[in-house]
């Protein structure tokens, strides 16, 4: 079985062809880094017309790689959102048109699908139901994943998503774009003591997360700080995140039921300091844990490729030609709407 896989939700245009036993047989990712560098942050307009510019080419590149022809892929897979709608469309009709033209199935996948099965694509041992930390730029969730398609949201952030904290930190810090990696850099070179920052709901029971508090204290910091304190902020920061992380993933551990592992999976799962702190809580509770490589934690189109793969194996029906682009598409479209403004699904 082989599936191409198209990735455009955010400022990563990406395509891979992956295969039925898991093996990925091409990878390609091209960020746009440099592209939205000047703003601090992703322009939506750009991103599109960057995936336009680059997503055709790096798709004939990916197949040649891999060494297949389209007429021989079994199914194409394409984020359909969430996500920059503009993005998402350009990826989800280019993989339209692609299976118009070769008459293949079309699958349009839900982006955090793709975060949340990707630890099966290098673990293929990891069983279902597992307990996921679905970290990135856009969500903070803890879900119990039961099977393809099946997901149960057991908690979720009331303002901020944990990904954006650290790109604003940066931004606040002046650390660079992107974010996540600049603020884990000067991290290592500061004392996560110096600063007391507030660790939102901590011990409170609470299941949900909440960041905006921590984001005020850091930009007050920063500003009655100055200059040359970046580095202690910016360990300060992190310190506090991992600390509210842990908290509620021992919460939903305890709330969870019986499940194969504890699984963190989104951009923020490229951060050493968060991987360490969890795979110290799984091993106090004796779960196993799996953190995919970095590479398949940020965005990434191997991962969607997989998710089509394992809807293939689930017998679940493709989308075809009628998929729709939706910014906003839940995992659990029957979790409960949390209090709080800005509220992410
Ligand atoms: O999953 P992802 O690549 O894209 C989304 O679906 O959002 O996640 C991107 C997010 C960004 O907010 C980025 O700053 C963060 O992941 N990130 C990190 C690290 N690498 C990426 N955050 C902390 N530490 C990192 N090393
Ligand atoms: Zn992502």
């Amino acid at each position: 079985m082989l599936v191409l896989g198209i990735e455009s939700s955010c400022d990563e245009t990406a395509a891979a062809v992956v295969d039925g036993d898991a093996r990925v047989l091409s990878r390609r990712v091209a960020s746009q880094d440099a592209a939205h560098r000047p703003y601090g942050g992703v322009v939506p307009e750009i991103a599109a017309r960057a995936h336009v510019e680059v997503l055709a080419p790096m798709i004939a590149d990916a197949l040649t790689e891999a060494g297949v022809a389209l007429g021989h892929v079994d199914a194409i897979a394409a984020t359909a959102g969430p996500g920059l709608i503009g993005g998402v469309m350009v990826g989800l009709v280019t993989g339209k048109a692609l299976a118009l033209a070769a008459g293949k199935p079309l699958y349009g996948i839900n982006h955090l699908e793709g975060h949340a099965l990707s630890p099966r694509l290098v673990s293929r041992g990891l069983a279902f139901p597992y307990l996921l930390l679905l970290v990135s730029g856009g969500h903070c969730q803890l879900l119990r994943v039961d099977g393809v398609g099946r997901y149960r949201r057991l908690a979720t952030t009331i303002d901020d998503a944990v990904g954006e904290a650290f790109d604003k930190t940066a931004k606040m810090l002046r650390l660079g774009f992107p974010g996540g990696p600049a603020v884990e850099r000067a991290a290592l070179a500061g004392d996560p003591k110096a600063f007391a920052f507030p660790r939102p709901l901590l011990h409170t029971g609470e299941p949900h997360f909440s960041f905006a508090g921590l984001k005020t204290a850091v930009l007050r910091a920063a500003q009655a700080a100055g200059p040359g304190c970046e580095a202690d902020i910016a360990a300060s920061f992190q310190a506090a995140v991992v600390d509210c992380l842990v908290d509620r993933t021992r919460l939903a551990i305890e709330r969870a039921g019986e499940v194969s592992a504890l699984v963190v999976a989104g951009g923020v799962a490229a951060n050493q300091a968060v991987r360490g702190a969890l795979q110290a809580l799984a091993d106090g509770r004796g779960l196993a844990f799996v953190a995919p490589p970095i590479w398949l934690c940020t965005d990434n189109a191997a991962m969607i490729a997989w998710a089509g793969v394992e809807r293939l194996h689930a017998g679940l029906p493709a989308d075809g030609l009628n998929a729709l682009a939706r910014p906003r598409w839940p995992l659990d479209p029957d979790a409960e709407t949390v209090r709080g403004a800005g509220v992410r699904a």
